[in-house]
């Protein structure tokens, strides 16, 4: 009867996983997916604890517990820009996890399978093990480069390839040794592989540039997942394994799309080394392109008062500013004049996957004016006014135009085939990539100096004066 119910309820978590995920991939469905996320693991946790046959309630009310009490105040209190660090020490947790399972697993277990089940036993718990360390160790390391901790510079040591080949070839030696020890006596080999392993994910993330930092939290991410996978093998737990495999295909597909976004190749973000380009670009390339020509808020609120079609681009500058609720009175303002006013959003502006999207839901912009870069940039040569708001690699021409330049390549908004565009920000300093920005002096552009917030309140003031005169 137990088990049956087991089982129901894990067939019902599977299914609002599924569902959850369908619903994160569209602004409009997200907070229902969210739902389905929390019901799904709610589930899955009452489910497993009444699978516990051997009571122990206690022991795992103490331990949930604290988790779910820090888990509660970190996600409340983190800000937005400090997201994907949260999202890496997170991942971090689950690699643990995955390597405290498979050794406890071993240690315990593994002599009560039957042969061939045993054979297979060893080979999932070696392989869980080894992920698990990859990650955790991969994740600590992104972590400290995210969070400032460690210098964002990739650590390029000579033959650093080798080096890896190495740590892998000795890591299936180690296997082998493990796989043919009898009793728990491959505990020596499973810990070698354990700390090979996890040597193996820190040089691995310490050799990626910060550009291309946020594909490896999603590919650690991905890595997260599978070490879950392998986990719910070792544990006999179905949910495990299927939950597992979501997150890690999930984290595996956004990591394509990311590196499609920054026009990178998926391997040479793994094997490390990119980003070097852009930080030597960032302290050489400071030379002048032209004049620069410049208005105040005032100007800006005119220009946008006299436009018909209006393309808003936010980026890491709107987040860093919290613009967000009065770039939408600024919006809100010029739809009621009959404007239409529609956002352009680049796949990889501001710091995280969806960034944006959270920034302008979070400040209630209706959903429908919402365009992906794909959707809209065919249309920028039509618009009057397009506003560039704390953005600046995303909308950078040498992507497209200078092969030499270190971001040549990445797929840009062409904001600068707008009648004029308007671009807001602190400074003529460059962005994330630390290249300079030729739009910046381009004919048709207006720099509008000042903090995003600052200056868009300013914008809202002087339209709302101008309504009621
Ligand atoms: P960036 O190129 O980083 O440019 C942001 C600009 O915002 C800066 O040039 C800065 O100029 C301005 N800014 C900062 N604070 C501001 C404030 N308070 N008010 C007004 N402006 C402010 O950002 P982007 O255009 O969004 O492009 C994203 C970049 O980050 C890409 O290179 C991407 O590859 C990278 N990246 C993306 C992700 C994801 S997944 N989205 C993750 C990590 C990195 P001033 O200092 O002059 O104000």
């Amino acid at each position: 009867m137990r088990d049956s119910f087991v089982t129901i309820a894990y067939i019902a978590a599977s299914a609002l996983f599924i569902l959850s995920l369908g619903g994160l991939s569209r602004q409009q469905t997200a907070r229902r997916g969210n739902l389905f996320g929390i019901a799904g693991m709610l589930i899955a946790l009452t489910a497993t604890a009444a699978r516990m046959d051997f009571g122990g309630y206690g022991i795992l009310v103490a331990a949930l517990l604290p988790g779910i009490v820090i888990g509660a105040l970190l996600a409340w209190r983190v800000q937005m820009t400090a997201m994907p660090q949260l999202i890496a020490i997170l991942h971090s947790f689950v690699g643990f996890a995955a390597v405290l399972v498979g050794i406890a697993t071993y240690l315990s277990q593994h002599q009560q399978v039957g042969e061939g089940e045993a054979a297979i036993h060893l080979i999932e718990i070696f392989i869980g093990v080894c992920i698990g360390s990859v990650t955790f160790t991969g994740s600590v390391i992104a972590f400290g480069k995210l969070q400032g901790k460690i210098t964002g510079r990739p650590l390029l040591i000579p033959g650093r390839h080798l080096v890896n080949i190495a740590l892998l070839i000795f890591t299936v030696a180690l296997g082998v040794w493990f796989f043919r020890a009898p009793g728990i006596e491959g505990q020596t080999a499973l810990v070698a592989a354990t700390m090979l392993t996890g040597l193996l994910g820190a040089h691995l993330v310490l050799a990626i540039g910060g550009a291309d930092m946020p594909v490896v939290v999603s590919m650690l991410n991905s890595y997260s997942g599978w070490a879950a996978a392998a986990a719910g093998f070792m544990l006999s737990n179905d949910l495990l394994i299927i939950t597992g495999a979501l997150v890690g295909s999930s984290g595996a597909i956004l990591s394509y799309i990311m590196c499609q976004g920054m026009n990178r190749s998926f391997l040479s973000v793994m094997l490390g080394g990119f980003g070097t380009e852009a930080a030597t670009a960032s302290s050489a390339d400071t030379s002048q392109e032209g004049v620069v020509q410049s208005v105040d808020a005032s100007q800006a609120a005119d220009l946008l008062r006299g436009a018909r079609k209006i393309v808003i681009v936010p980026g890491y500058g709107l987040a860093v500013a919290q613009a967000q609720h009065a770039l939408a009175e600024v919006v809100r303002l010029l739809r009621e004049r009959g404007a239409d006013v529609r956002f352009a959003i680049h796949p990889v502006a501001g710091r995280l996957p969806g960034h944006m999207n959270v920034l302008l839901a979070e400040a209630n912009v209706p959903y429908d004016i919402v365009f992906e870069m794909d959707e809209i940039n065919s249309t920028l040569n039509e618009v009057d006014v397009v506003l560039v708001i704390g953005a600046n690699d995303i909308v950078n021409p040498s992507a497209m135009e200078d092969p030499s330049s270190p971001i040549a390549g990445m797929p840009v908004l062409r904001v600068w085939e707008a009648r004029t565009v308007v671009v807001m920000k602190r400074s003529m300093a460059s962005g994330y990539a630390g290249v300079n920005n030729p739009l910046f002096y381009r004919e048709n552009t207006l720099m509008l100096f000042g903090d995003a917030r600052k200056v868009t309140d300013e914008i809202v003031t002087e339209m709302r004066s101008q309504l009621n005169k």
